[in-house]
């Protein structure tokens, strides 16, 4: 597609967010082309992004549900001075592959710490142990964010546990009053999943280094979408009803809060966080497997070592292990990720 087409249709759907009746006239003078041009690029926008377009017969056209379209102007204001001077530009797109990849090659070019990339959708957003990210247009937050460290990457292992508590807190914050983590950092609601962070990390052994920070959360998620998701999962909508925040006002908090906690890192490690990860530990004392490079290695959950590894109750004593998949919940006949 090419730019212009692309132009138009980001027009179009601001000028349809707030989710009223605009006429193909409105519309067509708005943009200075074609009613017919506006229908083409309306329907394309639909079926490409997955939207539902009421055209409303001699009227115009709707979308189902209004739109709070990312803006990096509202969220810069939201944020609070000091995470302002701690960012080094907010890049909003439309789409993009993957928030995380943008900044990686950001990062490979120079970019400076304190980076932030978001993305209405992911055409390839990336999880975990090489799964897909289900990243759909327009209702979630895919937001990736860079940080330099003067040390080596072995310095950076226990970060990942300190985002997980940043994004908690922030959710607690909004509302989410059950939110907990899943080792070592997915976000839980009553053992679904609500979202994740993927962190990469690249640099010298001696430093310096560097960390792109992806967070995807499920702020609202239709069944359709999901049906590709292997595991129980759920989205902020379903959690809090009528109380969801906008999704300028949550990656402003996000934002702020990541910033904070990828800062702190660097002055103090991971100690000052243990407490707060072990309060929002799901799955102390729990059963569970953990998947490690085609091992299984099965155990009950005690909690985290000061590290950061996993600890498990093995038939061969304490374990710990600083990588793997933890999976919950025996069933009859095996075992399913939670
Ligand atoms: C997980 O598997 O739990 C981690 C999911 C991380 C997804 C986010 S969405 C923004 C960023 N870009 C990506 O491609 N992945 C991360």
């Amino acid at each position: 597609m090419g730019t212009d087409t692309l132009d138009r249709r980001d027009a179009l759907l601001r000028l349809l967010a707030d989710g009223g009746l605009h006429s193909g006239a409105e519309l067509a003078a708005a943009l200075g082309v074609s009613r017919a041009a506006v229908w083409k690029a309306l329907h394309r926008a639909a079926d490409d992004l997955g939207l539902e377009l009421t055209a409303v017969r001699r009227k115009g056209y709707r979308l189902a549900r209004p739109l709070e379209l990312l803006d990096a102007d509202s969220m810069t204001s939201a944020l609070s001075a000091p995470a302002r001077q701690r960012l080094a530009g907010l890049e909003v797109l439309f789409s993009v592959d993957s928030t995380n990849t943008r900044l990686m090659q950001a990062a490979a070019a120079g970019a400076a710490s304190g980076r932030v990339c978001l993305a209405e959708r992911q055409l390839a957003g990336r999880g975990r142990g090489g799964r897909d990210w289900v990243s759909p247009f327009g209702e979630n937050i895919y937001l990736s964010m860079l940080w330099r460290y003067p040390g080596g990457p072995a310095g950076l292992g226990g970060l990942s546990l300190a985002c997980g508590v940043a994004v908690a807190e922030v959710l607690r914050q909004a509302g989410v009053a059950d939110i907990a983590l899943k080792w070592p950092n997915d976000l839980h609601w009553r053992r679904r999943k609500l979202g994740g962070l993927l962190l990469e990390v690249a640099g010298e052994s001696h430093g310096p280094s560097h960390v792109v920070v992806g967070l995807g959360l499920n702020r609202r998620l239709g069944e359709q979408q999901a049906a590709a998701i292997d595991q129980p999962w759920v989205d902020l909508a379903a959690v809090l009803g009528d109380a969801l925040p906008g999704r300028n006002r949550l990656a402003a908090g996000l934002i702020e809060a990541l910033s904070a906690a990828l800062a702190a890192y660097g002055d103090g490690g991971l100690a000052p966080v243990l407490p707060a990860w072990r309060a929002f530990d799901a799955y102390q004392g729990e059963p569970v497997a953990l998947l490690m490079g085609g091992q299984r290695i099965t155990g009950t959950c005690a909690g985290i070592a000061d590290d950061g590894a996993l600890l498990l109750k093995t038939a061969d004593g304490l374990r710990a292990f600083h990588a793997g998949e933890v999976s919950l919940r025996p069933l009859a006949g095996g075992w399913v990720r939670a």
